[in-house]
Formats: C-alpha cells, sequence, structure tokens
C-alpha cells in the first residue's frame, strides 16, 4: 500500500457542513471533489491533551532553567530545582532570534484568519497530505478552502474523495490560491516554480515545506517583495503532533507569520519562529528526527521479539514507551537528564543498558545523524536553484537571518 493511502487508511474520512464557495477560475481546469460540504463533523483521531491547558497559562511558560542550581554530585540540574516549565512548546519569535526591527502592522480590518484565505498545495504527497488533512481534522479550514494540484489522477482522485478541489496545473493552484503551499521535493521546485511565478500577485504568500531551499532562492524568482516563508514540518502533523520551525522574508508582516505559525500550530504543539540558518539544523532534529524514533521503536521491538516476546506486542509495547517517555518530558516540565536519573537505580537494570547505550554510542550516533541531515539540508541550499523567469536579481533582506 503507497504512502498517500495508508494516510488515508488511517485518517479515514473527513467531511465538513460549511458552505464555501470554492473560487475556481472556470478555465483553470479545476476539478471540486464531489463529496464536498457533506454533513457530519471531521473524525478526531486524537482526544484532548492535558498539555493544552498546561502550556496555555502564560505565567508558566518561557521559563528558563535556573543555571546555578545543578545537581550536587554530576553537575546536571538537580530534581525539583528546575523551572516546572522549562520547554516552551510554541514560540512567535524564538528565545534565539533577537527582536525584529520594526513591527510592521497592516490595519486590523486588513489581517485574516486562517479559515477566511484559500490555501494551494503544489504536490500533494506525504507533507502536503499531512498539514492539509492535519488542518481538516482540526476543523481550521474546510475542504472548500483547499485545492491541490500533482502529476497523477489517482493521488488527486484521492483528494477529491476528502471535498478537496483539485488540478493537473500548478498554475491554476497558484492562481487561486491566497497561500501557495510549495510542497515538492526540493529537487522539483525549480520545475514548479515558474507555474507560480506566471501568476504571483504580491498579496500572496509562498509557504515551503521544502528542505534546504532558501528564502533568497523564492525571492529570486518571485521578486525581492514578495512575502515567503519558509518552513521546516514533520509528518506528525498528520495526527497534530507536528513539530515545526519557520522564518519569513523581510516583507511579511508578523501578523502573516504568525498565521502560518497557526497554520502549523493547529496541526502540532511545538512551533518555533527561528532565524532562517537555523531551519537546517531544525530539519536534522525534527523534520527527519520521526525516522530516527521509527527506528529506535524497530529496535526496542526487534530487541522484545528477540527475548521472546511476540512481534505485535513488542510493537506496541516499544510504541507507547515512546510515546510514555515524551510525554513525560512535556508534561512534567523536568529536564530529560533528571527523568532519566530517575529511573536509574543504583546497580539496577536501567543503568546496565545505559552503559551498554554508552559504550556503542548511542548519543554520538543520534548527534551524527543530525548533523549529517544539517549538511545535506545545507547542500540542498547550495544546488536547488529556481529555474524560469526571475522577476528581479537583487538579494533582499531576510527577516529570518535578522531574527524573525
Ligand atoms: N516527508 C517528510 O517527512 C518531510 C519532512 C519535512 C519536510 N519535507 C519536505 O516536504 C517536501 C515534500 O516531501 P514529501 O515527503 O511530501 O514528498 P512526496 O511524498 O514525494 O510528495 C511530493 C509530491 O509532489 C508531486 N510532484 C512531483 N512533481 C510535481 C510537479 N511537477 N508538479 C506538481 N506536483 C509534483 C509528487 O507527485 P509524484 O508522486 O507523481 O511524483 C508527490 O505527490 C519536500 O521538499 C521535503 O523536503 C518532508
Amino acid at each position: 500500500m503507497s504512502a498517500p493511502n495508508l494516510i488515508f487508511k488511517a485518517l479515514g474520512k473527513i467531511r465538513c457542513a460549511q458552505g464555501y464557495a470554492a473560487a475556481a477560475s472556470p478555465t483553470s481546469g479545476v476539478r471540486q471533489g464531489s463529496a464536498a460540504a457533506a454533513n457530519g463533523a471531521a473524525r478526531h483521531i486524537n482526544g484532548n491533551h492535558g498539555f493544552h491547558s498546561m502550556y496555555a497559562d502564560p505565567s508558566k511558560n518561557g521559563h528558563a532553567v535556573n543555571a546555578s542550581m545543578h545537581h550536587p554530585v554530576n553537575g546536571m540540574p538537580a530534581e525539583g530545582v528546575l523551572d516546572p516549565m522549562p520547554f516552551p512548546m510554541n514560540s512567535a519569535a524564538s528565545e534565539a532570534a533577537p527582536a525584529p526591527e520594526a513591527p510592521q502592522l497592516a490595519p486590523a480590518a486588513q489581517r485574516k484568519e486562517l479559515r477566511e484565505l484559500r490555501l494551494g498545495f503544489v504536490g500533494w504527497g506525504s507533507m502536503a497530505q499531512a498539514i492539509s488533512l492535519g488542518l481538516l481534522q482540526k476543523e481550521v479550514t474546510i475542504p472548500e478552502g483547499l485545492m491541490v494540484s500533482g502529476r497523477r489522477q489517482e493521488v488527486l482522485d484521492m483528494a477529491e474523495k476528502e471535498g478537496i478541489a483539485t488540478s493537473l496545473s500548478n498554475q491554476a493552484v497558484a492562481e487561486w490560491a491566497d497561500i501557495v503551499v510549495v510542497a515538492v521535493k526540493p529537487q522539483v521546485v525549480s520545475t514548479v516554480m515558474p507555474d507560480i511565478t506566471r501568476v504571483w500577485t504580491k498579496d500572496k504568500i509562498l509557504v515551503s515545506v521544502c528542505a534546504g531551499v532558501t528564502i533568497d532562492t523564492f525571492l529570486d524568482t518571485l521578486g525581492q517583495d514578495a512575502k515567503v516563508v519558509r518552513t521546516m514540518p514533520n509528518t506528525p502533523c498528520l495526527v497534530g503532533e507536528a513539530a515545526t520551525a519557520y522564518a519569513g522574508s523581510s516583507q511579511c508582516e508578523d501578523w502573516e507569520l504568525d498565521l502560518v505559525g497557526s497554520m502549523f500550530s493547529a496541526v502540532g504543539n511545538a512551533t518555533h519562529r527561528v532565524p532562517e540558518h537555523l531551519l537546517n539544523t531544525v530539519t536534522g532534529v525534527s523534520g527527519s528526527g520521526p525516522a530516527y524514533v521509527y527506528m529506535m521503536i524497530q529496535a526496542l521491538s526487534d530487541a522484545g521479539v528477540h527475548g521472546g516476546l511476540p512481534r505485535s506486542m513488542a510493537i506496541s509495547l516499544a510504541t507507547q514507551t515512546v510515546l510514555g517517555a515524551a510525554k513525560m518530558v512535556q508534561e512534567s516540565g523536568k529536564h530529560p537528564i533528571v527523568l532519566r536519573d530517575s529511573v536509574t537505580s543504583p546497580a539496577g537494570t536501567t543503568i546496565a543498558g545505559v552503559r551498554v547505550l554508552e559504550e556503542l554510542g548511542f548519543s554520538a550516533a543520534v548527534m551524527g545523524a543530525v548533523q549529517a541531515a544539517k549538511t545535506r539540508s545545507e547542500e540542498l541550499s547550495q544546488t536547488s536553484p529556481v529555474g524560469g523567469a526571475s522577476k528581479s536579481r537583487p538579494r533582499s533582506r531576510v527577516r529570518g537571518r535578522r531574527g524573525n
């Protein structure tokens, strides 16, 4: 079964009841999904997350660990002396980012909600499906607010089953949409950009999810006054658990960056605005991270099978262990090293396992994997020139580089 089919199988059908006229150009070859606007509410995979309310309290959010309080023996922060909320799960401007020069404020009447805007996906593979279907699940938008393009009709048929308008023409999607999400492989960006550039207007926002493709690369084609937001999400946005970081071009107003941020925070619990150069590291940590965690689950369950557990039970135990450990970090607010210390009793079983992990270079392997992915993202930044007619050549400043 293909990845998109798996995603659809996991999701089931999503239907929304609101009327929303898809304002497709009559000449654009757009097809509106026949199942649009059927009744019934969107089905949710997730229930409520306890930590939502926990993180909603701004008085608890964003406090740093008190660096002067360390574990008396190993120099690590001691249990109980950490700020209860050391890991802000969402930040409009990361603590790593200096404040922007001058806020650009649009009149309140011009600011829009995601629900009011038309969202077009150029390329509808794993990532675009995860984002668009995740947004539908969370009811942040409705099928009639979405339109997607792709190369294969069978993929577009799946979108139409969800009530989403489709087109084989990238240009039609780019023309229709207020926010154009570029969700093709980095190497394909140069193929799709001429289609987008032809119909580009400066009130649109381009959102890229493409690893390593810089904001300047898009500005070179669209023009220096274009609003471009480069993001690095990950596929768990399909289940409302994405981790995303993003940076915008200098033309993006703060409310527009927040709007794009809200698109991703609707489908995940960690959304951070960062300087653009950090997006390569983010790619290594959370963009590619799910693959490393799947490998951890696989390895844990292999070990369980080796020890005599049935495969399904081993996968179940390993998966829940990863989920539970992640929730412990999120919900307790304790540093991971404190949590690890709390389960390693002297001469116990866990410390015996930890010793082997360290002997075999577990931390170094994970850090090396992140570094390799970061390096590859940097390489893609250098080898992804965008073809097609360029609207202007001189480079403008990128807000992400300046701390947005
Ligand atoms: N997957 C992840 O975990 C992840 C995480 C973070 C960021 N990203 C980024 O997300 C982007 C998409 O990755 P993905 O994993 O979703 O890849 P994908 O599943 O291969 O999706 C790409 C889609 O683009 C379509 N496409 C190819 N050429 C096209 C064209 N000329 N016009 C319109 N559509 C075209 C492909 O169609 P065909 O199937 O017919 O080729 C495919 O459906 C990449 O740039 C990647 O760096 C991915």
